[in-house]
């Protein structure tokens, strides 16, 4: 009872994990498609990550950022050199990240005496914690009883280009939107809802920053999810879970003209960038950097995405309707209620999350094999056969 009552963690005492699997202290292996909430990209205890990680600690934890650390060099060198960013600042989370980008949209036309502040965000939106991640969730169950929030955020329905012109106006600063929706749902943004989106900001002089905390880094088999639509040029993407393969780590990515409007001292982190989450970031982007992986994340998520239609779906017509997402991160949609479903897929040993709309949420390791979608989509019949 000495830790905070804000969680309600499952009845499953975590001993350690490998790989796909996760193994209770009473030996129980588990499937593990949560990836601890689409952090642990390549997998519990991956030999490169822990190596990188033991390399480090020997060297140094942490000194700050009074001092030069080559490996946060090394690190934003690479993330600029395969992305749109000219710059990219290191935090510890990924709402640290959104706070981030938020500050610096804020900063931006600030310094230009530019009067615009507002920034349209989408309703089911899940940016993390904070005040300004919550404010511009909008009012739900993470709002209540935090007021006042921060002013300034318009949230509108997601995919409906239409109701980004209805509330734009002269001092809309930004559109802000997951690039998936994650907690809410596993909703992609569509293609032309993007294309739509960015012809507005290119016409309105207003910012684009994408929260790829939960779909960026390899999760929808791009390093970027922005990179499906290459019309697209963001201002600013947080990215944070993947990147630090369950190491804690948050990043903004900024493109030329937004990392100008930060200049010496206007933002911070005592942790930021420490050694040891660039060691290990370093090491994860050996992976997700790489073509090849990536090919095999689209391919073993086309094949699982498939399964589950072809398996599941369709033999179990009243308990869920339909699969959505891209990439390894997938939402099945339940007709019954999904909590339920999810109680009966980890009495097969296979833990899934929930996410809004009722769809139970599969964030398998990006490291998944096809053997492993063939033991899950077994397990999802076996449970699902009991019903
Ligand atoms: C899209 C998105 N943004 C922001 C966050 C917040 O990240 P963190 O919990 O690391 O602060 C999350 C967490 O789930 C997320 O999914």
């Amino acid at each position: 009872m000495s830790v905070l009552g804000v969680y309600n963690p499952l009845n499953i005492d975590v001993d350690h994990g490998d790989g796909v699997y996760l193994y209770s202290k009473e030996g129980t292996r588990y499937l593990d498609f949560t990836s601890g909430i689409g952090v642990t990209s390549l997998g519990h205890s991956h030999p490169s990550l822990v190596s990188a990680l033991k390399t480090q600690a020997e060297k140094i934890w942490h000194c700050s950022n009074l001092f030069k650390i080559e490996s946060q060099q090394l690190v934003a060198d690479r993330i600029v050199k395969n992305s749109f960013a000219h710059s990219v600042f290191f935090c510890n989370s990924g709402t640290e990240a959104i706070e981030a980008g938020i500050k610096v949209i804020r900063k931006f036309f600030n310094d230009k005496k530019i009067k615009k502040s507002k920034i349209i965000c989408a309703n089911n939106a899940f940016h993390g914690r904070t005040y300004a991640a919550i404010s511009a969730s909008g009012k739900s169950k993470l709002t209540e009883g935090f007021e006042p929030l921060l002013t300034g955020f318009k949230q509108v329905e997601f995919n409906k280009t239409s109701e980004i012109l209805k509330n734009l106006d002269e001092h809309t600063a930004a559109i802000m939107i997951e690039t998936v929706q994650g907690e809410g749902g596993i909703t992609p943004a569509e293609k032309k809802y993007l294309r739509d989106v960015q012809k507005i900001a290119s016409d309105n002089d207003i910012l684009l920053f994408f929260d790829e905390v939960q779909c960026g880094v390899g999760r929808t088999g791009k390093f970027l999810a922005t990179e499906w639509v290459k019309e697209l040029q963001p201002n600013l993407v947080s990215i944070a879970k993947g990147i630090g393969g369950g190491f804690p780590l948050g990043a903004l990515l900024l493109d030329k003209k937004t990392s100008k409007s930060m200049s010496l001292g206007s933002h911070g982190s005592t942790f930021g960038g420490n050694p040891l989450a660039m060691a290990v970031a370093n090491e994860v982007l050996n992976f997700v950097l790489n073509e090849d992986f990536l090919d095999h994340v689209r391919e073993v998520g086309y094949n699982l995405r498939k399964l589950l239609k072809s398996e599941i779906v369709k033999k179990f017509p009243k308990l869920v309707s339909g699969v959505r997402g891209i990439g390894l991160m997938i939402g099945l949609e339940a007709l019954e209620n999904n909590e339920i479903l999810i109680k009966s897929l980890i009495n097969q040993k296979l833990l899934t999350v929930k996410a809004g709309q009722n769809v139970i949420r599969m964030l398998p390791p990006l490291i998944l094999e096809m053997k492993h979608v063939d033991e899950a989509i077994s397990k999802i019949d076996k449970a699902f056969s009991n019903f």
